[in-house]
């Protein structure tokens, strides 16, 4: 038996949806922990581009099971969405997709709530892709959630959802003025009446069956959606998510015991890049910021909402926060054949604060608007690598980038991704 939590060490959009396809081959069962449809996993099979928003990255391989644990938030629309998706290319998920019963739903409420607060011009702009994931973990919190077992015994769902329902009105008519037509009610307690029958199939205890295929020595996969910089606690808070990403939350997020852990690997994109609001030391306000977001196959626009992601130099303080965080050894790098046309690349080795040197991400927010990168320059290798298949046939130049990032993270690399296809990368 042997487990592996996949998280990703930045802003998200690291790679982390190739890298769960590609490790998926050894592993039978992969399971998503947190987030939801915020989260644009691509992979990219023959050509197909696949994004996969709530359902683990490892449905792709038909004899794989995947488990969406309890700690994500589940939009059903979004969710059949995407079966119907997999269905066009012949792929089923029958008995081989399952829902943890305990896993929140995002209601029709908490996208209204999340777009009207960031239009809303006295709330803060955080910048989220206004899916309804900070209300649906705000109700979680506060313990009015609606969840898939509430979906599938009806006996009570009305009941809940009118004692909810007037609430959120309550709050949508005062703060934002918004009113909830009682056309919309109605469809809600109809619409998800229907989503508890679809769903029904499909939900099980994540818990205890994870636990008995543990016992049956099962290999699996705890596939971690956006990033540890974007985590409710470690992150740039509040420019964050409402959840927490980081590896320890596998085990919350899913129902296991911390003994289960085997392995942490981190998914490391070779430059760095964040989507929406929040402090980004490394940021390129320039043309080459501008070169990396065009040349980065999805030229850099997020996978889930289609937003620019600003784009700045690797830094390694917020890497190497990441592994102590997440107790990574071990790294995937993605995304390094981006800088095959640049002359010269920087990595940001350390920040300077208030004359001192920072070699890890500040945890008092209060000093990272004084965080001055202390850059490294080398060399661009200036050609194409996206073909290269095996280590040493890398650029000098190329291994000299990969070296220094070892160096400057104190942890190993590896993977090299080259690539969007599964084929396209490096094991060393
Ligand atoms: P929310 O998760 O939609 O509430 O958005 C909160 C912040 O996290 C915003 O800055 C989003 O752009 C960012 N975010 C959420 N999910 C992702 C992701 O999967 N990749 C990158 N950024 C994300």
């Amino acid at each position: 038996m042997s487990t592996l939590v996949i998280v990703g060490t930045q802003w998200g959009d690291e790679g982390k949806g190739k890298i769960t396809d590609l490790l998926s081959e050894n592993y039978d069962i992969i399971a998503r922990y947190q987030g939801g449809n915020n989260a644009g996993h691509t992979v990219v099979l023959n050509k197909n581009v696949f994004i996969f928003q709530l359902l683990p990255s490892g449905i792709l391989h038909k004899d794989k099971v995947c488990l969406i644990g309890n700690g994500v938030v589940l939009d059903p629309e979004v969710l059949f969405q995407e079966i119907e998706n997999l269905q066009k290319h012949n792929i089923d998920i029958k008995e081989r997709l399952f829902i943890d019963y305990k896993t929140h739903i995002i209601l029709p409420y908490h996208k209204i709530t999340d777009e009207a607060l960031e239009e809303d011009k006295d709330s803060r702009k955080i910048g989220t892709t206004k899916s309804g994931i900070g209300p649906a973990y705000a109700d979680k919190l506060s313990r009015i959630g609606i969840r898939v077992c509430d979906l599938i015994h009806t006996e009570n769902l009305s009941q809940k959802l009118d004692m909810v329902l007037n609430q959120k009105s309550d709050y949508l008519t005062k703060n934002l003025g918004i009113e909830l037509s009682k056309n919309l009610v109605r469809d809600i307690k109809e619409k998800y009446l229907q989503y508890g029958k679809m769903l029904e199939p499909l939900a099980i205890d994540g818990s205890l069956f994870l636990e008995e295929q543990i016992k049956k020595n099962k290999n699996i996969i705890f596939e971690g959606a956006q990033g540890t910089m974007l985590d409710v606690d470690h992150g740039t808070y509040p420019y964050v998510t409402s959840s927490n990403p980081v590896a320890g939350n596998a085990c919350t997020g899913c129902g296991i015991s911390p003994l289960y852990i085997d392995k942490v690997i981190g998914i490391t994109k070779a430059y760095a890049t964040r989507v929406g609001e929040g402090p980004f030391p490394t940021e390129l306000l320039d043309s080459l910021g501008q070169k990396m977001r065009e040349q980065g196959y999805e030229y850099e626009y997020d996978a889930a909402t289609g937003r620019p992601r600003r784009c700045g130099w690797f830094d390694a303080p917020v890497v190497k926060y990441a592994n102590r965080i997440n107790g990574i050894k071990e790294m995937v790098l993605t995304k390094i054949d981006v800088f095959s046309s640049f002359k010269k690349i920087k990595i940001c080795r350390e920040y300077r604060i208030k004359d001192q040197s920072h070699y890890y991400f500040p945890g008092d927010s209060e000093l990272i608007p004084f965080a001055e990168p202390v850059y490294e320059e080398v060399e661009g290798w200036e050609e194409d690598i996206s073909n290269i298949r095996s280590y040493q046939e890398l650029p000098d130049k190329a291994k000299e980038y990969i070296l220094k990032i070892e160096q400057f993270t104190e942890s190993k690399i590896s993977i090299v991704s080259v690539g969007p296809e599964r084929t396209q990368t490096i094991f060393r």
